[in-house]
């Protein structure tokens, strides 16, 4: 791994994953299930997150919850009459599943009492952070990215190249409007670019270009002081976006690694279903199943004349 774990300086050792939404595009389920719980296959989409943390080396994990989602915090403890109960079963299979969240790493919560925007979420994350942490990792559960080495490639620009470092996709130009969009130019890297400039959920005429922010954030502390800075943007709250972008122009380097591998957005149930079909059919256990059901739905679907 490119996180060089003998000098501490050098790697990711805390991830913040804001997790205060509302999920509104989830309802009815986000009623009385938070959304980072829904689960992919099995999983919910907090410890696919923290799974990808602890893979590339961290070893806390700031979860920004509300004060009506507890049920998130309450994922990662151990469980163990549950667990003696499915050992004294014979079910040692679903065992390990139960208490794999607890074993990953160190959850800690920090609690965001008003939905006032990304910025504000991870501006509370501050004070988890040890003195000596120069930068540090932020992961969006609605994001799932894999491999879950992206953010490895990551720490590594940093590492050469200082500052900040985020990951990048390319959607179509009408989709930009859902997302942070970068104004880049190259270096010697074809999948490493210099940011110049990064606007919020552009009109689609205005963006600079077509490659988005997708959930992943290797970002200097230098955050939290521009963070402090920036006033209300896009829809009324405190955009991480602004924050970076004010740093670009005060010449903090700022780098996006493009992704090379695939994502999923489970934020919405149009991404949610399609990471569900995606992860069955790589699934030892759905997957075969899976794969001839998909195809027959799929079949009668095209032969009741609807696609
Ligand atoms: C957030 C960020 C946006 C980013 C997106 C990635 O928006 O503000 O810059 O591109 O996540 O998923 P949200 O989707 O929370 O509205």
């Amino acid at each position: 791994m490119v996180n060089d774990r003998d000098d501490a300086s050098k790697w990711v050792r805390t991830v913040v994953v804001p997790a205060a939404g509302m999920g509104i595009r989830f309802l009815p389920a986000t009623k009385t299930v938070p959304k980072e719980l829904l689960p992919v296959v099995d999983t919910p989409g907090i410890e696919l997150i923290a799974e990808e943390a602890a893979a590339v080396g961290a070893d806390r994990l700031a979860i920004i919850t509300a004060p009506n989602k507890q049920e998130v915090m309450r994922h990662f403890e151990a469980f163990p009459d549950l667990v003696e109960t499915l050992e004294s079963r014979g079910k040692q299979t679903q065992s390990e599943k139960v208490k794999r969240a607890h074993s990953l790493l160190n959850p800690i919560a920090v609690e965001q009492n008003k939905p006032l925007g990304l910025g504000h979420a991870v501006g509370l994350a501050e004070s988890v952070l040890a003195e000596d942490e120069e930068f540090f990792g932020v992961m969006l559960p609605d994001d799932i990215v894999q491999p879950l080495t992206a953010m490895e490639q990551m720490v590594a620009v940093r590492n050469k190249l200082g500052g900040s470092v985020l990951l990048a996709v390319e959607v179509p130009r009408e989709q930009t409007f859902n997302y942070g969009v970068f104004d880049v130019q190259d270096t010697s890297d074809d999948l490493v670019k210099k940011v110049v400039g990064m606007v919020e959920k552009p009109d689609p005429a205005d963006a600079p270009s077509n490659l988005v922010a997708t959930g992943r954030y290797v970002l200097d502390r230098k955050i939290f002081d521009a963070l402090r800075r920036i006033t209300p943007g896009k829809g009324g709250e405190l955009q991480l976006t602004d924050a970076i972008e004010l740093l670009i122009q005060e010449g903090e380097p700022v780098h996006v690694v493009v992704h090379s591998g695939t994502r999923h957005d489970l934020g919405n149930p149009g991404g949610y279903i399609p990471a569900n079909v995606d992860f069955g059919l790589k699934s030892d256990v759905y997957g075969p199943a899976l794969y001839t059901q998909l195809k027959k739905i799929i079949a009668d679907y095209e032969a009741d004349g609807c696609a």
